[in-house]
């Protein structure tokens, strides 16, 4: 079967990494470009990271492109202080003093990505063009139409919606990871990567193009465990070991960082669950069709995704809203996918 072209915009990220090898290790998607965006870190980190994994896993042929460290009309910096300062008051002392070398969401660590060492002196380097500028020439250059598949706060894909409208249709589906319709244990109404540019959402959301929205209403439902990380770690390859590691830092992460969140020995890998969606659609096992706009102008909750659960104001749903896959196979898809690459 011919493989589904997409690219996937990311900004790893321990769970972009997990979508990577997801996408890559499947092969049942053909990577035309990944491209890169602040958010879980600064830009160069995320850059850094991406082309670590990229090259670690076997994957040298997968242009990666670099993209905004800010979004649209924010700084990355003021939004994660902002972010942050809601949880000031839940933090440990240690914890704060641990943020406080973080430019992005806790849990990934001061380097985006902590918990593996990667060989110095990775070959692999970034195109000499920006993130939204491969995009379209991606869309542009392709006889068929390319999924897209967002990981990270959606700076770029926003962009290149407002720049480039008549490769619209060249869009098959955005099959993203943000936002929350119900799932409030992690903010109230907010996910990080929607928070992160508000603005940016909302062209997303009001662009006509097909989305698929992978929020924290699946994501904090599909959750591996130990028993995954042993797994990886049997693979004995260069991803399984990769993975192993960390997912291990990340497990630990959430459950010592993010107390609030209950999880004792699983947690979510976010990301992956919106590559998941485009490898087996069957994975998914409750979706609803719905109205989602984007909150930009709030005092709490800039960022939020208004999802209009009963279709009470009547408007035309402009989503695909992911409640639950299927655990089970989304575990074992992970793991095959690790097993084949490098
Ligand atoms: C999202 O935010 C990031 O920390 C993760 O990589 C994921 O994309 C989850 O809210
Ligand atoms: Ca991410």
């Amino acid at each position: 079967m011919a493989k589904i072209p997409v690219i996937i915009d990311c900004d790893p990220g321990h769970d972009d990494m997990m979508a990577l090898v997801l996408a890559y290790g499947s092969g049942k998607l053909d990577i035309r470009a990944v491209t890169t965006v602040a958010g879980n870190n600064t830009i160069e980190n995320t850059t850094r990271n991406a082309l670590n994994i990229l090259h670690y896993i076997g994957a040298d042929e997968v242009p990666v492109a670099m993209g905004y460290q800010d979004p649209i009309v924010r700084k990355h910096k003021d939004v994660i202080a902002r972010l942050l300062a809601s949880r000031r008051q839940q933090m440990s002392e240690e914890e704060e003093r641990q943020q406080e070398k973080i430019q992005g969401a806790g849990v990934h660590g001061v380097s985006g990505m902590d918990g593996f060492a990667f060989p110095p002196d990775n070959p692999k380097r970034v195109e000499p063009l920006h993130s939204v500028e491969m995009m379209a020439k991606v869309l542009r250059e392709s006889e068929e139409k390319v999924t897209i598949i967002p990981t990270g706060p959606l700076t770029n894909v926003g962009l290149l919606i407002r720049l480039y409208p008549e490769l619209l249709p060249k869009i098959e589906r955005i099959s993203m990871m943000g936002g929350t319709s119900e799932f409030v244990l992690s903010r109230p109404y907010m996910e990080f990567n929607t928070a992160v540019d508000p603005e940016a959402t909302k062209l997303v959301f009001e662009s006509g193009v097909p989305i698929t929205m992978f929020g924290y209403d699946v994501t904090y439902r599909v959750l591996y465990g130990r028993d995954t990380i042993v797994q990886m770690r049997a693979l004995g390859n260069h991803a399984g070991t990769m993975v192993a590691d960390l997912l291990e830092y990340f497990m630990e992460a959430h459950n010592s960082m993010a107390k609030r969140l209950q999880l004792d020995g699983v947690a979510p890998v976010h990301d992956a669950c919106a590559v998941a969606g485009v490898i087996d659609p069957s994975l998914v096992t409750k979706s609803k069709r719905l109205r989602v706009d984007v909150e930009t102008g709030g005092t709490y909750f800039d960022g939020a995704t208004v999802c209009d659960y009963t279709g009470a104001l009547g408007w035309p749903p402009n989503a695909e809203v992911v409640y639950n896959m299927d655990n089970e196979r989304f575990l074992r898809l992970l793991v095959e996918a690790a097993g084949r690459c490098l």
